[in-house]
């Protein structure tokens, strides 16, 4: 038996219950992980609400996590005992001490990334990675909007757009976050509970509006992000912390020839070859001093509850990271 985080209903962080599980011996093509850390991700959140549909109740919440191989399944080559590995993808269940997972669903995590780091940086690195790279390609001449630009997914956005040489615009809620996401490279930062944002953003590009808005927030930005993009600019819809968008109609889009998109990692990394280039890219960037992460929050694993409350009312910044 391990310890684990376990969901009997949705509802508020109060049904994130501390229980006892069985796991088993690995089988053919799986091997066994003992946590060392693990991820907090918001869509830990939209799981545990029902806004996304877990696929069974109970379930143990979680999608990411780096801990060392326990065990390996029988005929299984490539992995042994003691290998740390990282792996971010689907429901997989990670809030726990020790989980069994399918082999080629895990990253080997280079000598030179602590595994704090390596839980705090896998799913969110890999999603700054696409949404960059291959969702929309950031260039030197780009000027780029990144709301929540000091969330977990929103400080890796911006210091690796800044390395890329784009002008980025970041907003936030405080005055702290703001100081944040200037040194994570926003050459400006809109506090945009107190300043509204597309005029903010219409007076920094004199008019011309930003070339892709990478907007997480959704519900309550979704709208002004549309405003803020030039002609022939990327929409990029990726998360929806404050609620899902109302339904945009093509004539949205129509006025300024915009492209819109709602992607997401797990359509990204489809084959193992894209798992891997994904997150290697991540490591490598981080090696090379491109990405600083910033582990900003520690949990006990036991405390899920905390931080999942912590992560929805706005009181995190950088990324969340819980100890088994
Ligand atoms: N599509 C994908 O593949 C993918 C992958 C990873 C993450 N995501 C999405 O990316 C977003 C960021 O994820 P994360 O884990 O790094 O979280 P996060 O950005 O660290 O936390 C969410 C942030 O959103 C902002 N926010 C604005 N309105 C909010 C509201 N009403 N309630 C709560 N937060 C609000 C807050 O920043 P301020 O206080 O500065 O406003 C908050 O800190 C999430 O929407 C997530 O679903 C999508």
């Amino acid at each position: 038996m391990v310890k684990a985080i376990r969901v009997h209903e949705h509802g508020g962080p109060e049904v994130l219950k501390w229980e006892d599980v069985e796991i088993g011996e690995p089988k053919e093509g799986e091997i066994r992980v003992q946590n060392k850390a693990i991820g907090l991700n918001f869509i830990d959140v939209y799981f545990r609400k029902g806004v996304y549909k877990p696929p069974s109740i109970p379930y143990t919440p979680g999608v990411e996590a780096c801990g060392v191989v326990t065990a390996v399944g029988p005929g299984l080559t490539g992995r042994k005992v003691g290998d740390v590995v990282a792996f971010a993808g689907g429901s997989m269940g990670s809030y726990v001490e020790e989980l069994i997972l399918p082999a080629n669903k895990v990253v080997p995590v280079p000598p030179s990334i602590d595994p704090t780091v390596a839980a705090s940086l896998l799913l969110k690195g890999m999603t700054t990675q696409f949404l960059l790279r291959r969702c929309f390609k950031v260039e030197p001449e780009h000027t780029i909007l990144v709301h929540a630009a000091a969330g977990g997914v929103g400080s890796l956005l911006c210091q690796w757009a800044k390395a890329l040489g784009a002008t980025v615009i970041g907003t936030v809620s405080t005055k702290e976050k703001a100081a944040q996401a200037k040194e994570d490279g926003c050459h400006h930062v809109i506090i945009y509970k107190e300043e509204d944002f597309v005029a903010r953003v219409t007076e920094i590009t004199s008019g011309s509006g930003v070339d892709v808005v990478y907007d997480s927030v959704g519900k309550d930005t979704f709208q002004g992000s549309l405003t803020c993009l030039k002609v022939r600019g990327y929409m990029v819809s990726f998360g929806q912390s404050s609620g899902a968008p109302d339904p945009v109609p093509l004539s949205a889009l129509s006025a300024k020839s915009l492209f819109l998109t709602r992607p997401s990692l797990f359509h990204y990394t489809v084959t193992r070859d894209e798992l891997l280039e994904t997150a290697g890219e991540v490591f490598a960037n981080v090696d090379a001093g491109i990405l600083r992460v910033r582990v900003n929050h520690t949990y006990p694993l036991s405390q899920a509850a905390l931080a999942h409350s912590d992560l929805e009312n706005r009181k995190t910044s950088g990324s969340v990271v819980l100890i088994p």
